[in-house]
C-alpha cells in the first residue's frame, strides 16, 4: 500500500512522524509532495519519499489532502486529472464537507477527517466519516492511520462543526487555562516553567481522572471541595464570575464562525 500526502506542513508531519513512529508502517511507501521541496526532504529520516508532482501523488493507494482549505481549488482540479484508480481520499482540510470533494473530484472513496493540533505529540483526538462509497476496510485504514497520532472516532458529519470547536479549538483554551493558573503562580514567586509544569500536569492528571473514571464531572470536583475548604472557595469564586458561561459563549462563537466560513 502506498500514502501520498499533499502538502507537507505541521498535520501532516505530525501524521506522518506518527505513522514511522508506530511501526505499523513499514511495509508501505509514504510519499509526500509539497511546493516547497525542502520539507519532504525534513521528513526523509520519517520514512517520507519526495513526490516532485501531483501527478505522482495521482497514482496512490491512499491520498491525504493537508493543504489549508483556501489552497483546494487550485490543488483539486490538478489532482482530479490525473486520478487514474480509484485511490482513497482522505482530507483533513477544516470546515470542508465530504460534498465539496466529491463535487471536485467526482465519486471517490472519500474520508473526511478533523484532527487537532495535540497530534504533534500524539495525544489528538480526530474524528472521521466516511461518504456512502467509502467501505468498512478503507474506514478501519483512517482509524488506524489516525490512532498513530491519539484517539480517534467515527462522528455523522452534522456534528462536525461542534466537534471542530470542542475538539479543534479547545486546546487553545486549555493553553489559556494552564497559562492562567501559571501566571497566578509566578506573581506568588514560582518561576514560570515550574508553574507551567505544575500546572500542565495537573490539568493532564484532571483529564486523565476523568477519562478513567465513571463519576461525573460534578461529582469529581465535589471530592475535591471538602466542607469549609478551600477549593469551595475557588469553585464558588469561578461559579460567580460566569467560567462555564464563558466557556459556552467561546464554543458556541467558533460553532458560529465555522458555519459562517463553510457557506
Ligand atoms: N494545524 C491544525 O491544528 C489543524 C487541525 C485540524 C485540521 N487541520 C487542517 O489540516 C490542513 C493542514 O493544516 P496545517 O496546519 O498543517 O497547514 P500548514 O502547516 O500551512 O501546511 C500546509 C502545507 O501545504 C503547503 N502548500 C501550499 N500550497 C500548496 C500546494 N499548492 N501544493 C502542495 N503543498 C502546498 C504549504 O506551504 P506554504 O507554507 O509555503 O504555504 C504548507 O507546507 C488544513 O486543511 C487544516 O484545516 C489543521
Amino acid at each position: 500500500m502506498n500514502y501520498a500526502f499533499i502538502g507537507l506542513g505541521n498535520m501532516a508531519s505530525a501524521i506522518i512522524k506518527g505513522m514511522a513512529k508506530s511501526g505499523q508502517f513499514t511495509n508501505d511507501e509514504i510519499l509526500g509532495f509539497d511546493i516547497i521541496e525542502k520539507k519532504a526532504e525534513e521528513l526523509a529520516d520519517f520514512g517520507l519519499k519526495t513526490c516532485n508532482s501531483i501527478e505522482k501523488v495521482a497514482a496512490a493507494d491512499v491520498i491525504i489532502l493537508a493543504v489549508k482549505p483556501q489552497i483546494l481549488p487550485q490543488v483539486l482540479p490538478l489532482l482530479k486529472g490525473s486520478i487514474i484508480n480509484q485511490p482513497l481520499i482522505i482530507s483533513i482540510a477544516a470546515g470542508k464537507e465530504i460534498a465539496y470533494f466529491e463535487h471536485q473530484l467526482g465519486k471517490l472513496p472519500i474520508v473526511r477527517v478533523m484532527p487537532n493540533i495535540n497530534a504533534t505529540v500524539g495525544a489528538a483526538t480526530s474524528a472521521y466519516v466516511g461518504n456512502d462509497i467509502a467501505t468498512l476496510e478503507n474506514k478501519q485504514l483512517v482509524a488506524r492511520l489516525f490512532a498513530t497520532v491519539g484517539t480517534v472516532i467515527e462522528l455523522p458529519e452534522h456534528l462536525f462543526g461542534v466537534f471542530g470547536a470542542v475538539a479543534g479549538a479547545s486546546p487553545a483554551f486549555a493553553y489559556m487555562y494552564i497559562d492562567s493558573l501559571a501566571r497566578v503562580a509566578v506573581a506568588a514567586g514560582m518561576t514560570k516553567q515550574q508553574a507551567l509544569d505544575i500546572a500542565a500536569s495537573t490539568v493532564f492528571g484532571s483529564a486523565k481522572m476523568v477519562l478513567a473514571s465513571s463519576e461525573h464531572p460534578w461529582s469529581l470536583i465535589d471530592k475535591v471541595c471538602s466542607p469549609g475548604g478551600t477549593t469551595i472557595e475557588g469553585v464558588l469564586s469561578l461559579q460567580a464570575d460566569g467560567f462555564e458561561d464563558a466557556v459556552h459563549r467561546a464554543i458556541a462563537a467558533v460553532i458560529e464562525k465555522d458555519k459562517k466560513l463553510s457557506k
